[in-house]
């Protein structure tokens, strides 16, 4: 799912600060209800001295004037119910609730003398303090226990009412910081509104750099368009070359199909017009392949698919396809490899359009007598193709001429449009590899190397 980047942006950032949030209000809530146990535990305790110093001995007895004031202390200001009981030593109740709890062995707290504790009574939640204290009779002690309860209403009460307040502040503080994202992230996004509104005013053929300027790391995106526009009106210019180039080429063999044709047509002799149709053949021959080598070329413009290929196979199927050609011409043809499995991605089609026009070139161009040899092998990191003749090669400095568009070193040969090693360069370019025209091993001739790099055995 694709968020927008505002979403994004909140998303992330509230995510994390609800979740903060709420732990800070936990730790609050726990706060301040320790915060209401110190205060009310100290009016309790006091409660619970107050009913101590109340206990008196009665000949044997223990006996309590019980401090009413004590206990409104605790319940005057407060819904909350207060109980109490003395119990003596030996657990016998003086006076006071007999089933209010003691304290075990292990209070929750002990403030000086005092034991705290929560408890159930009564099914309510109490709140107990517990003291021990004793009366000398001759020279004996007589203990006693006071215990204290206090329901809880008022603690949990005042401890939700601080945590409501936290709580409230902290879904300010939260409601503020969504509407401060919310508003940076507008602020944020708003050059690459006007960058939409520069691209969407463009005309088709607009190709020049897109002049917003905006946050650095939207620059960079602008830049990197730009770049693209560049390559894009580079290819746009090539391609615009070949169509203008193409109809140049085009305009001569079909203004001479029309003379030819005209010629044939005021004929009367069999002969001459057998004749003049074989000459039409011969430009209609021409014409196709210029056709098709246009065909070829504009699909080197579009980057292929690539797919992993056995490039041992793919040369075998090549050079067979060549064998009765080279036949008829008297041209020896060979296939030498070292390895029976070179494999590469690549686009086959496009490898095999470029070996044909090569293979092409080399069995068009050698006499009769001589041989081709196609090689496959590799070297350093790279896949390495050869077709090699001793035929008359391509004089250096005519070289890089060759591998232009439309040139023809010898103007005297009649078949061919001067595409074929532009073809295969530009295929060899799409594999990030390089077509050189060397001269041949043997004393003449021409060896055209193909070096594309194995990206899986680079660092061998
Ligand atoms: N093996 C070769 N031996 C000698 N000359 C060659 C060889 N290969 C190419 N050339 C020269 O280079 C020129 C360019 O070759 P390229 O294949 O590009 O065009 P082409 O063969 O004229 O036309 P086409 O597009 O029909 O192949 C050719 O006209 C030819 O003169
Ligand atoms: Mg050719």
């Amino acid at each position: 799912m694709n968020l927008s980047v505002r979403t994004t942006v909140i998303v992330w950032l509230c995510v994390p600060l609800v979740l903060a949030a709420a732990l800070l209000l936990f730790d609050n809530y726990r706060n301040a209800l320790h915060s209401a146990n110190s205060a009310y535990d100290n009016a309790l305790y006091a409660s619970a001295l107050a009913i101590a110093d109340r206990v008196v001995l009665d000949g044997e007895e223990l006996e309590v004037d019980l401090p009413y004031i004590a206990l409104e202390m605790l319940s005057a200001a407060s819904e909350d119910h207060v109980y109490y009981k003395v119990v003596s030593g030996d657990g016998s109740l003086v006076t006071g609730y007999k089933d209010l709890p003691s304290a075990d062995a292990e209070p929750e707290s002990l403030d000086g003398d005092a034991a705290f504790f929560e408890s159930r009574f009564r099914n309510q939640v109490v709140r107990v303090a517990e003291i021990e204290r004793s009366i000398q009779r001759q020279s004996r002690s007589i203990f006693f226990d006071v215990v204290v309860a206090q329901t809880v209403g008022e603690r949990d009460k005042l401890a939700r009412e601080l945590t409501v307040l936290y709580g409230s502040r902290y879904l300010l503080l939260v409601i503020v910081v969504i509407a401060a994202a919310w508003i940076s992230a507008s602020m944020a996004l708003k050059p690459l509104k006007r960058l939409q509104h520069s691209l969407e005013k463009r005309s088709n053929h607009d190709l020049t750099p897109i002049e917003v300027s905006a946050a650095p790391e939207i620059d960079v995106v602008v830049a990197a368009i730009n770049r693209l526009m560049e390559r894009l009106r580079e290819s746009f210019l090539d391609v615009r070359a070949l169509v203008d180039d193409a109809s140049h080429q085009l305009r001569t063999p079909i203004a001479s199909l029309k003379t030819q044709i005209e010629v044939a047509l005021a004929e009367d002799n069999p002969e001459k017009i057998k004749e003049s149709l074989n000459t039409l053949l011969d430009t209609a021959n021409r014409t196709g392949r210029l056709a098709e080598q246009l065909l070829t070329h504009t699909k080197t413009s579009e980057m292929p698919d690539f797919e992993n290929t056995n490039l041992s196979e793919l040369l075998e199927g090549v050079v067979r396809g060549w064998v009765i050609r080279a036949l008829e011409s008297d041209i020896d043809l060979g296939l030498e490899h070292t390895d029976d499995k070179i494999c590469i991605a690549c686009s086959p089609t496009l490898l095999e359009e470029a070996l044909n026009n090569l293979l092409h070139n080399a069995i068009q161009y050698c006499p009769a007598g001589t041989s081709v040899t196609v090689r496959l092998y590799r070297s350093s990191g790279k896949v390495n193709i050869e077709v090699e003749d001793n035929g008359p090669g391509i004089a250096e400095a005519d070289r890089s001429d060759a591998l232009k568009r439309f040139r023809r070193i010898n103007p005297a040969d009649t078949i061919g449009c001067g595409l074929g090693l532009a073809i295969a360069a530009e295929v060899v370019e799409l594999h990030h590899g390089k077509l050189s025209l060397l001269d041949a091993d043997s004393s003449s001739g021409l060896k055209v190397l193909i070096e594309i790099p194995d990206a899986d055995r680079a660092t061998e």
